[in-house]
Parts: C-alpha cells; sequence; structure tokens
C-alpha cells in the first residue's frame, strides 16, 4: 500500500516536470499582460482621484498599447483547442480583445470629461473582461487532484 502511495507519488511529480518547465517561461501575450497589469493596479488605486487623471490617462494609453500589441499573439491554449476548432478559439479571443480596446477608450473618454464616477464604473468593466477573458482563453490551471487522477489512470494502464 505504500509502495503504491510512493509510485504514484514520484509519478506525479515527475509527469509534473515537463509541463512545468514549458510554462515556466512567459510567452509574448504574458509579457504584454504584465504590461496591462501594473496600470490596470495603478489605477485601481487612483481611478477616483480627479488630480490624478493626467497619470490615469497615461496608464490608459499604456493598457491600449499593450491590448493592442497583445492581439498579435495567440494564447498557449490554443494547443489544447481541437484541431478544427483552433480558427474559431482565435477568431473568438480576437473578437473579445477588441471589445476589452473600445471599453479601454469609454475609460479614457470618461477621465478626458473628467467623469471620474463613471471611470470607476468602466474600470469594473474591465475587471469583468478580464475575468471572461481569462475564463475563455488562459490555459486552464491543472488542479491537484486533476493530476493526481491521470497519473493513477496512467499507472493503471502499465
Ligand atoms: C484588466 C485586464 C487584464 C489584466 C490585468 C490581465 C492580466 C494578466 C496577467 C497578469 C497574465 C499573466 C499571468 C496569469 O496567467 O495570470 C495574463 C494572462 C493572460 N491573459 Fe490577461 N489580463 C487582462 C485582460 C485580458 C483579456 C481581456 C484577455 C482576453 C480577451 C486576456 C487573456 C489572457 C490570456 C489568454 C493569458 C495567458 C497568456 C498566454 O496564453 O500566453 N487577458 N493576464
Amino acid at each position: 500500500m505504500h509502495l503504491r502511495l510512493l509510485c504514484l507519488a514520484s509519478l506525479l511529480v515527475i509527469s509534473g516536470l515537463p509541463f512545468r518547465a514549458a510554462e515556466k517561461q512567459p510567452t509574448p501575450l504574458e509579457d504584454q499582460m504584465e504590461e496591462i497589469n501594473a496600470a490596470y493596479r495603478k489605477l485601481g488605486r487612483q481611478i477616483a482621484d480627479a488630480a490624478k487623471n493626467a497619470d490615469s490617462l497615461k496608464q490608459v494609453a499604456i493598457i491600449r498599447e499593450h491590448a493592442l500589441a497583445a492581439l498579435k499573439h495567440d494564447p498557449r491554449r490554443k494547443a489544447d483547442v481541437p484541431a478544427p476548432e483552433q480558427a474559431k478559439f482565435i477568431s473568438d479571443y480576437q473578437v473579445a480583445m477588441k471589445a476589452f480596446v473600445a471599453t479601454v477608450d469609454k475609460l479614457g473618454a470618461a477621465l478626458t470629461a473628467g467623469k471620474n464616477d463613471l471611470a470607476v464604473a468602466v474600470l469594473q468593466e474591465l475587471k469583468k473582461a478580464q475575468e471572461d477573458g481569462h475564463r475563455d482563453f488562459r490555459r486552464r490551471r491543472i488542479t491537484f487532484e486533476e493530476k493526481a487522477a491521470e497519473a493513477a489512470r496512467r499507472s493503471e494502464e502499465k
């Protein structure tokens, strides 16, 4: 029984290694996302403060620039999608990213008009777009339970 558990544990570690190595290298899309993230977080701290609108507009411009650059890269998850569905996956991603850019423009317009209450609400729309975008296009994180089930299945096959 203990030996079985030990085997299963080693299998888990070994099977996780190549996956981890491949995931460690940030993708070009992740690089763009990190830039978006830094500017987005700064906006979260200052969006309501009209005295900071000049800098907030700079952050909006940074997000816009990197969202447009993100359009040029395919998400890593494309590789997990069956080949016949990949074209649709990418076009859905592009539609979502373009909608994100449109919301970023809405945020810029609210700040330019000095409507900070509106800007606060639009920032929430960006948050929602982020959550939806990650749910639909980011590679799913594999849970420990899924890994264990996969390792057990493979050891049964042997
Ligand atoms: C405020 C908006 C957003 C922020 C702050 C943000 C932030 C991030 C960050 C920090 C990462 C890398 C780390 C991680 O995986 O968690 C990431 C990855 C990713 N994001 Fe976003 N994101 C935003 C919006 C979006 C939108 C709108 C989409 C899709 C339409 C999207 C799609 C992705 C994808 C696909 C990845 C994985 C990268 C890859 O596959 O190479 N994100 N995002």
